[in-house]
């Protein structure tokens, strides 16, 4: 495949960006960021989710107007994501109007084909989730799983439904024949169990008396669409839909998703594009959630959220990016705070990759005259481990799925790890004392510094800004325009090029 649509869920704006949203959309990033360096095409989309009742009582909260509510909150996720260095091609609203009229045609399409029926239900809704819960999804104490705090609202409504269950069979099919197509693979037996049972209809519409904030059907203007419905149609608006422009990406589309939304993800919408005709994603991939230390939920009671804002003050927005790609092991829930964050970065960023760079390119800067060492021979022994660092980081940074990302990342800072250790061992700057060895420290520096630009350019799609800084340093110029098939060589870096300004990557850092 030469080319990648990397979409994120859209985000509901009635709260502040929160760590979980930074999550999937840095992940989006380095994706993206990897496909680039493989010389693969990429396009990115992320945005906000402007629609439904949870948004309508945020606004109604605020006591602003409902337009600048939805335009502020928008811009708070579009700064933190900016902030973030996510290089998003596109960054969506659902109330962008070309994307509500084509929900609307959707609805009209799907209405004409008799795929819509209007019936009065009665249920358990949950604002949380925007989706009506059924007994058996609830906790023993009758409540939402993923929303215990969220009251149930007991509703009984007339209201448009699309037929879900006349597709059952087709998709069970699909997602057996299709194995790579939701990962990781615990997620497509849940779906398969989940296919086993008769489905129930999608509620497609709210009526305007409980819910104003949405698209209205166009086939009855007593009511608007079902927030759901809506956002997911977003995924092929982003791509021109309905014009044939949209197959340039949409066969490409992989859509990454935390696992609250997986059925949103892998039954509605699928189904609702076969009713459409259209081919269902080409992939869904799920991670898990972040959670408080000691694996708590995060909650404002519990005093352990972690706002993505105070942590990129704190450590800057690559530290955040770091410890979000090392820190999430597949869909199991992962742990993060303050002080884990500082635990990473000293450990990871400063002591191993930040000395690292310090140590050897301030006295390769020094003694060198101010340029990269050009040894006349490369001791055998140093160039064993030039071509091991290279085939390693060549290796783990050849294409790799979200769910590879931190054995990626581990990968890499280990090279970084032997070359510190090779340093320290040989001590260039005892060898030196001697005019003689002045080839063989000249050999070993040159090493080192040409696998610090290895480690750099395997890091850029996890930590953009600082790689590029490091970069820098050693003379290069930074990644941001990459085109071509990246390959990792060792020997790349110029003998005998500038240095760059010396610049402290990582500063020491106190939390108070
Ligand atoms: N608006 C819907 C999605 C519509 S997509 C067509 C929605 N929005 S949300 O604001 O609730 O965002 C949910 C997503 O945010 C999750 O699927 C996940 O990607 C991310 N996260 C939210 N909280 C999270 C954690 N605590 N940990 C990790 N990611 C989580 O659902």
């Amino acid at each position: 495949m030469s080319k990648v649509y990397i979409s994120t869920p859209i985000y509901y704006v009635n709260g502040a960006p929160h760590i979980g949203h930074a999550h999937t959309t840095v992940m989006a990033d380095i994706l993206k960021r990897s496909r680039l360096m493989m010389g693969m095409d990429a396009w990115l989309t992320t945005g906000t989710d402007e629609h439904g009742q949870k948004n309508q009582e945020a606004a109604e909260k605020s006591g602003q107007e409902c337009q600048d509510y939805l335009d502020q909150k928008s811009g708070e996720f579009r700064t933190v994501f900016d902030r973030l260095g996510v290089s998003y091609d596109m960054f969506v609203r659902t109330t962008r109007p070309e994307h509500m009229k084509q929900v609307a045609h959707i609805e009209q399409t799907l209405f004409d084909q008799g795929l819509i029926v209007k019936k009065k239900y009665s249920g358990q809704y949950c604002t949380g989730c925007e989706q009506f819960k059924k007994e058996s999804d609830l906790t023993p104490e009758g409540r939402c799983p993923d929303h215990s705090n969220v009251e149930l609202e007991q509703t009984d409504e007339v209201n448009y439904f699309l037929q879900i269950e006349p597709y059952r069979e087709w998709l069970r099919d699909y997602a057996e024949q299709n194995p790579e197509w939701l990962q990781p693979s615990r997620y497509r037996s849940e779906l398969l169990g989940m296919l086993k049972e008769p489905l129930e209809d999608l509620c497609i519409s709210r009526p305007k008396t409980r819910v104003s904030l949405g698209v209205e059907l166009p086939f009855d203007s007593d009511y608007v669409t079902y927030v759901w419905f809506d956002a997911l149609i977003n995924y092929i608006t982003n791509v021109g839909w309905p014009d044939e422009k949209y197959n340039d990406w949409w066969p490409y589309s992989m859509h990454l998703i935390g696992k609250d939304i997986v059925k949103t993800h892998c039954i509605y919408w699928p189904i609702m594009l076969h009713a459409l005709d259209v081919a269902p994603p080409n992939q869904v991939v799920v991670h898990g959630y972040w959670v408080g230390p000691g694996g708590q939920k995060m909650s404002k009671t519990l005093g352990n959220v972690v706002d993505p804002i105070e942590v990129m003050d704190t450590f800057g927005a690559d530290a955040l990016r770091f410890y979000l790609a090392k820190h999430m092991r597949g869909s199991v829930d992962s742990q993060i705070s303050m002080e884990l964050m500082l635990q990473t970065y000293t450990s990871d960023l400063a002591n191993n990759i930040g000395n690292l760079l310090a140590r050897v390119s301030k006295f390769a800067n020094s003694r060198f005259d101010g340029v990269i060492p050009a040894p006349e021979n490369i001791h055998p022994d140093d160039q064993k481990l030039a071509e091991a660092v290279a085939a390693n980081i060549g290796k783990a940074c050849g294409r790799y799925e979200m769910t590879d990302i931190p054995d990626v990342l581990n990968a890499i800072l280990a090279e970084a790890r032997a070359l510190n250790e090779y340093v320290a061992d040989k001590a260039p700057w005892t060898m030196i004392k001697d005019e003689d060895a002045r080839d063989r420290v000249a050999s070993i520096l040159y090493v080192a510094l040409d696998g610090l630009r290895l480690v750099f350019e395997g890091l850029y799609p996890f930590v953009p800004e600082t790689a590029n800084k490091g970069l820098a340093v050693l003379g290069r110029e930074n990644m941001n325009q990459k085109v071509h098939q990246h390959v990792f060589q060792a020997g790349d870096l110029k003998p005998a090029s500038a240095f760059g300004d010396m610049v402290n990557l990582f500063p020491r850092i106190d939390l108070k």
